[in-house]
């Protein structure tokens, strides 16, 4: 075991699934003497071995450099009247961006207690982050359409090798809560996903904006392809973006419960027209339908708590479209109490309120909700709250393909929080516990807030 942890403390990570044999639970050390060496061999090869000594050198000449963030409305302008010279200038901006947005996580990586930097899924995702600072900060400065190609060709290796990010984030400092205060690991946690938001944004609409211009087709000066510039869709629609997401839950729900799962009601300002990053809000109220659907069929069906996910549910979301497409239903009865969203739409401001009669959330949970932290005892009472054994059984199934929706990493609503809060939104939970729970997203419509990475 010493030796497997000194082989992957001295290599660069290429491939996630080289990881898989390391998960397991806290904790890793058999003997104390295993434990000292490995000490001293990390103390070796990380921190005082003089590549590392100059690895560090550079990292703080990163570090002391501060991030330009960036509006969603900066995005759509910039990407609405593009130019050859405005690619290769974004471009630039993002190849200087990116490193620098890595680097400040990599500080916040060594910063963590000693203990908590040997948890292998921690050590895994550092290391991804220093491999890719290091592919990013090196490459040259682009100057023509060739290079911006190969550039984006770079960060969309990048994208998909941090696909195992968060997973293995959320297993590792579940693994590793006894070593932190419930508030260091919220911090921690809250900054590593706003910075990673942050990172794919600019990566992906870089990508996005490169294919278009690639595209012999696209005709620029107008908002192309359905309303997209780049990643962002200057037509989302309030009633339909709903509608999308309730689909996809209710038709995973019915997949694996083989019930018809309650409807959901859309009401209020449904045809309001905004712009924004669809996979950003899709998230949330996916997320928050989700609890919604399921709290509802358990609170009145306790027997499907006993339920397990069929096999064919991997394959489904493979084909993640499908659960996307219009309701599956045939029958449109359902014997549980509606989902009710309600959409609000102020000069400013963009409101979704999900209420549910899924029997709300205890006082004894209520206050630990947005946290990533998760407890023993809240692990056996909060659905969203997972075992670690449990949940880094599915994260290993899963790590060769896409994340699907039903992995459970227990971080479901904090995360939806930092996707709320990220372009100057916000999102609030009002419960009356034995009876249902309201949830409020906020989303800013003007697109004028800057990129929230504190
Ligand atoms: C991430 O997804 O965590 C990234 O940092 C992606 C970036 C390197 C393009």
């Amino acid at each position: 075991r010493v030796q497997r942890l000194n082989l992957h403390w001295s290599r660069q990570v290429n491939h996630s699934f080289r990881y898989k044999s390391r998960i397991r639970p806290f904790p890793y050390f058999s003997s104390p003497n295993s434990f000292f060496q490995t000490i001293k061999s990390t103390v070796q090869s990380r921190a005082y071995s003089p590549q590392q000594f100059y690895k560090n050198r550079i990292l703080d000449q990163y570090v002391s450099q501060s991030v330009n963030t960036i509006t969603l409305r900066q995005l759509v302008v910039f990407g609405r009247n593009l130019t050859e010279d405005r690619l290769l200038k974004s471009g630039n901006y993002v190849r200087t961006e990116l490193p620098i947005r890595l680097a400040h996580r990599i500080r916040d990586f060594q910063n963590l207690p000693f203990i908590v930097g040997t948890n292998p899924h921690i050590a895994m995702v550092y290391d991804l982050y220093w491999s890719a600072f290091e592919k990013l900060r090196k490459f040259p400065t682009i100057t023509n359409l060739d290079e911006n190609d190969e550039y984006c060709d770079t960060v969309k290796g990048l994208l998909k090798e941090h696909l195992v990010v968060i997973p293995q984030l959320a297993l590792g400092i579940s693994e590793c809560s006894q070593h932190l205060h419930p508030d260091q690991l919220d911090r921690f946690m809250n900054t590593m996903l706003r910075s990673r938001i942050s990172r794919r944004v600019l990566a992906e609409q870089q990508i996005a904006l490169t294919e278009n211009w690639n595209d012999p087709g696209y005709v620029y000066g107008q908002d192309g392809h359905d309303g997209y510039i780049g990643i962002v869709s200057t037509q989302c629609k309030s009633g339909e973006i709903v509608q999308r997401c309730a689909n996809m839950t209710r038709n995973v729900c019915r997949t694996i419960y083989n019930i018809e799962p309650p409807q959901v009601l859309v009401d209020g300002h449904v045809d309001t027209t905004f712009a924004y990053i669809p996979d950003h809000i899709e998230y949330m109220l996916y997320e928050l339908l989700n609890n919604s659907i399921r709290g509802v069929m358990l609170k009145f069906s306790p027997s499907l708590k006993h339920v397990s996910e069929p096999p064919e549910l991997l394959q489904q979301f493979q084909k993640l479209e499908r659960l996307k497409s219009p309701d599956i239903s045939k029958d449109p009865s359902s014997i549980y109490p509606p989902i009710s969203v309600t959409i609000s739409s102020g000069p400013t401001d963009l409101y979704f309120r999900i209420s549910d009669q899924g029997g709300g959330i205890s006082d004894e949970i209520y206050p630990h909700i947005w946290s990533f932290a998760s407890t023993p005892t809240l692990n056996n009472k909060f659905e969203n709250f997972v075992k670690v054994p449990q949940m880094a059984a599915k994260v290993q199934e899963y790590e060769q393909s896409i994340i699907p929706p039903t992995l459970h990493l227990g971080i479901g609503l904090p995360m939806s929080k930092v996707y709320a809060e990220y372009w100057g939104g916000g999102l609030t939970l009002f419960t009356m516990d034995g009876y249902g729970t309201d949830a409020y997203v906020k989303i800013s419509r003007l697109g004028n807030r800057e990129e929230n990475l504190e």
